[in-house]
């Protein structure tokens, strides 16, 4: 019978033993994670994990005391039968016996000298993306994994929104709009929050805008491309957001908006928008097919009190029935985080480590998607198209090496 968590979490409910608890029961989890940064995305990764029930967290390395505050609340919420174990170190952390798995959720720009250590102790890892802030790094990381002895995956769940994981379904699976040629991704959103240090103001910590934030749009482009990339032309600038922001002393210098242009080794076409400075979350992926069009998008406009509003349009023509839906978590779920995504992230994080076949991201998708990233910010920097061959091959990258 299905589990439900709506009902084993449900506060009201809380009063019946645990003898009595049959469709309100609560998964015994089978594996336990640490969590290397706990920020705001290291507290929705103890929420999932705990809430999605098969994993169980046991502790902790994080130096900020608010954070390491923060994730003992996270914990507390659903955990009260012991405390959440504070590591005094990256070392320890990595290396207790009684942990099976890591979650790293530091900074981008320290996922290079955290995963040196993750990776030596042997343990299952969910590494947050973007994987790194450079391309030498990513590299790094790849070759990392290759030698890795247990499961390593990269945090790009935008593909478990439940607007793409349809999207994928009907384009990929159910091929309902023939073979794809062109894609386009739009992304309009408020400016990048406030975070510990304000890494996420400056190129050198976040790799920038590009890298840090959009390529979860990179990798839907691959994803739906089923192709490398060989060519990228970007413009974009830093035109509203942070412009007199500075921290110790440092300017902000991240991009705001953005246009990029991608061309695949199978002729598919890809363009993504991007606009920091608007007063709501929307994001859009239309596929344009042979044989039909298909869009999905998200909104949020902080106007209603529906939260996120999603659809799913697909048109073709006079060959097939038009779809117009709404696809959709239970909410409960799309409150953790992410519209849903993040749940799903780890109940595939959990299925990886069982050895159950998944479509999560593997360190090849990070590191491509961290690729288009490079490339993109470059050809702003440069004004000119950037060849992917090039720009690998001056990072010591062959075509043999891939
Ligand atoms: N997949 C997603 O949708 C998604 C969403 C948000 C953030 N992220 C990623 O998660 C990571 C963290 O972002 P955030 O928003 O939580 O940032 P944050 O600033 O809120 O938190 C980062 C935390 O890491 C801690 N930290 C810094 N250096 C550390 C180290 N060496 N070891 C241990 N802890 C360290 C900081 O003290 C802080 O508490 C970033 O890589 C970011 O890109 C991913």
């Amino acid at each position: 019978m299905q589990i439900h968590r709506m009902y084993a979490y449900n506060p009201r409910l809380a009063y019946l033993a645990e003898e009595d608890r049959y469709l309100t029961r609560k998964i015994a989890p089978t594996m336990t994670f640490n969590v290397i940064g706990t920020g705001v995305n290291g507290q929705e990764h103890i929420r999932n994990t705990l809430y999605e029930g098969h994993a169980t967290i046991k502790g902790i390395y994080d130096p900020h005391p608010n954070s390491q505050k923060a994730a003992k609340d996270s914990f507390a919420a659903y955990v009260t039968d012991r405390e959440l174990v504070i590591y005094q170190t990256l070392e320890e952390a990595c290396n207790d016996p009684e942990v099976d798995g890591l979650i790293i959720a530091t900074p981008n720009y320290t996922h290079i000298e955290v995963i040196r250590t993750a990776a030596a102790s042997g343990k299952h890892i969910l590494m947050e993306k973007p994987m790194a802030t450079t391309i030498a790094d990513a590299w790094e990381i790849t070759q990392i994994a290759a030698k890795h002895p247990a499961v390593f995956q990269i945090g790009l769940q935008y593909r478990y929104k439940s607007i793409y994981t349809e999207a994928i379904h009907e384009a990929l699976e159910r091929k309902s709009i023939g073979e794809i040629k062109a894609i386009t991704i739009t992304e309009q959103r408020i400016p990048f929050i406030d975070k510990v240090h304000q890494w996420n103001k400056f190129s050198e910590y976040s790799g920038d805008t590009l890298v840090e934030k959009c390529c979860h749009y990179f990798d839907l482009f691959n994803l739906f491309a089923a192709s490398r990339p060989v060519k990228v032309y970007a413009s974009g600038s830093q035109d509203v957001n942070f412009t007199e922001f500075t921290y110790d002393g440092k300017a902000s210098d991240i991009l705001d908006n953005a246009m990029v242009i991608v061309e695949y080794a199978n002729g598919i076409r890809a363009n993504f928008m991007l606009c920091m400075f608007s007063p709501m979350f929307y994001e859009e992926l239309v596929l344009c097919g042979d044989q039909g069009r298909l869009k999905v998008s998200e909104s949020q406009d902080f106007l209603t009190e529906q939260g996120v509003a999603s659809s799913m349009q697909i048109h073709c023509g006079e060959s097939m029935p038009a779809r117009i839906s709404t696809p959709k978590y239970p909410s409960h779920i799309e409150a953790l985080g992410h519209s849903g995504a993040t749940f799903f992230e780890h109940r595939n994080f959990v299925d990886n480590i069982m050895g159950r076949p998944t479509n999560t991201a593997t360190v090849a998708d990070g590191f491509w998607s961290v690729v288009i990233g490079a490339a993109a910010q470059r050809s702003i920097r440069t004004g000119e198209p950037v060849y992917i061959k090039t720009l690998l091959s001056e990072n010591g990258i062959t075509a043999e090496d891939l």
